[in-house]
């Protein structure tokens, strides 16, 4: 059977939730009194409004976000031989500086630990001829609020040598200055140089008022911020690493792009033409360095793209802008968008929909769905 791998994946780790239900503002885990209704997980600014009941915040938050147990019950249900694990949003991001290096170490062991442990029971499972065993690879999180930016490139070196770690997972904030701040600098050297992958995923989104208003925003659900706010954040974060040099300075640095890069591959003509017309930039006779190396070339030489993205003309767009579909990797973004009627244990829709998405785009050349579904993640993360 040719493996299915799952790179975009998520957990909360149970220390890490147990911490989210010790705090009281955003990120914070609610837990309502009525003790047979579900806790209730508010990570996002838009949820956590005094105009909703606390009852009724964010989104339902189960054992799905952290037993592992679910989610190798999920990978059984969708054929998923291979996942590899990350922390959700918004990882570290918040902690007080003091407590951001020992919270790393401890999340990044505690998914290290979870890898070995499952993989041993798959592997013995297997020799017993129970088959089906699943294996577990995770990316790790970073102590971005530490006080020095050496104290994050040394968690980047140590994840090096933890055995089942293939990245690390970050959001667009940075060191709190976005992808662009020149502070930033030794942590892009010491992944370039530790070639160590680095799976770039939004959280922010966009402020409010881009979708009219708090009000506005949360009329809707999440639908504003997860579609819209989501794939414009990753967009935006990687432009500005393209426009202050990132590309140039940092030419082999490896980048995985959540949901197929926003809307990168989309839009990367545009950028490219606005580059090419900005009369700021010294190319054009300005002088503010802009971008050297093209959007193109970037996109074929450092991006990575996932292939969540729920529909043939995203796939479409994903393949054309990385130069072929070997780029191109599966992911489900579990255990976000579960099925509503509660159904868990049927097929996921969100999960149906970018195997199909998948399938419908590069059939009938069945190597290529193979390459995006597990022989590209494989290759690239170099998994067993
Ligand atoms: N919603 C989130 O907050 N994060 C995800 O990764 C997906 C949906
Ligand atoms: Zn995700």
């Amino acid at each position: 059977m040719p493996p299915i791998v799952d790179i975009h994946t998520h957990v909360y780790t149970p220390a890490y939730l147990d911490m989210l239900r010790s705090r009281k503002k955003v990120p914070y885990v609610h837990d309502p009194a009525d003790q047979n209704a579900d806790s209730r997980l508010i990570i996002l600014s838009s949820d956590d409004s005094a105009s909703i009941p606390a009852d009724q915040r964010g989104r339902p938050v189960d054992s799905s976000y952290s037993d592992i147990n679910v989610k190798l019950a999920f990978m059984r249900r969708h054929g998923i031989t291979t996942s590899v694990i990350s922390l959700a949003n918004p990882w570290l991001d918040f902690l007080d500086a003091d407590e951001a290096q020992s919270w790393t170490e401890r999340i990044n062991n505690d998914l290290e630990e979870t890898c070995a442990r499952v993989n041993s029971s798959s592997t013995k499972a297997q020799a017993e001829g129970n088959g089906g065993a699943k294996t577990l690879y995770a990316f790790g999180a970073l102590p971005l609020s530490a006080p020095s930016p050496s104290i994050v490139s040394n968690e980047i070196t140590r994840l090096k040598t933890l055995p089942h770690m293939r990245g690390i997972i970050m959001g667009t904030s940075g060191l709190g200055a976005g992808l662009d701040d020149p502070a930033l600098d030794p942590i892009w050297s010491s992944l370039e140089e530790t070639q160590t992958l680095l799976f770039l995923h939004p959280h922010y989104g966009l402020p409010d008022e881009a979708f009219g208003g708090a009000e506005a925003t949360q009329r809707y659900g999440h639908v504003l911020p997860l579609a819209l706010g989501f794939p414009l954040e990753t967009t935006i974060a990687v432009t500005r690493m393209l426009l202050s040099g990132v590309f140039d300075r940092f030419p082999k640095i490896k980048i995985l792009l959540a949901h197929s890069g926003g809307t990168l591959p989309f839009l990367a003509g545009r950028i490219e033409s606005c580059i090419a017309h900005e009369r700021h930039f010294v190319a054009n006779g300005g002088t503010t360095q802009g971008p050297v190396r093209s959007v193109w070339d970037v996109l074929k030489t450092n991006i990575y793209l996932d292939a969540v993205v729920y529909g043939e003309a995203g796939l479409k767009a994903a393949i054309h802008a990385a130069g072929g579909h070997d780029r191109l990797l599966f992911g489900t973004d579990h255990p976000f968008f579960p099925p509503l009627d509660e159904k868990e244990d049927s097929e996921w829709l969100s999960v149906s929909t970018n195997f199909s998405a998948i399938e419908k785009t590069l059939s009938p050349d069945q190597e290529a769905v193979r390459a995006v579904l597990g022989g590209n993640a494989v290759r690239i993360l170099n998994l067993n």
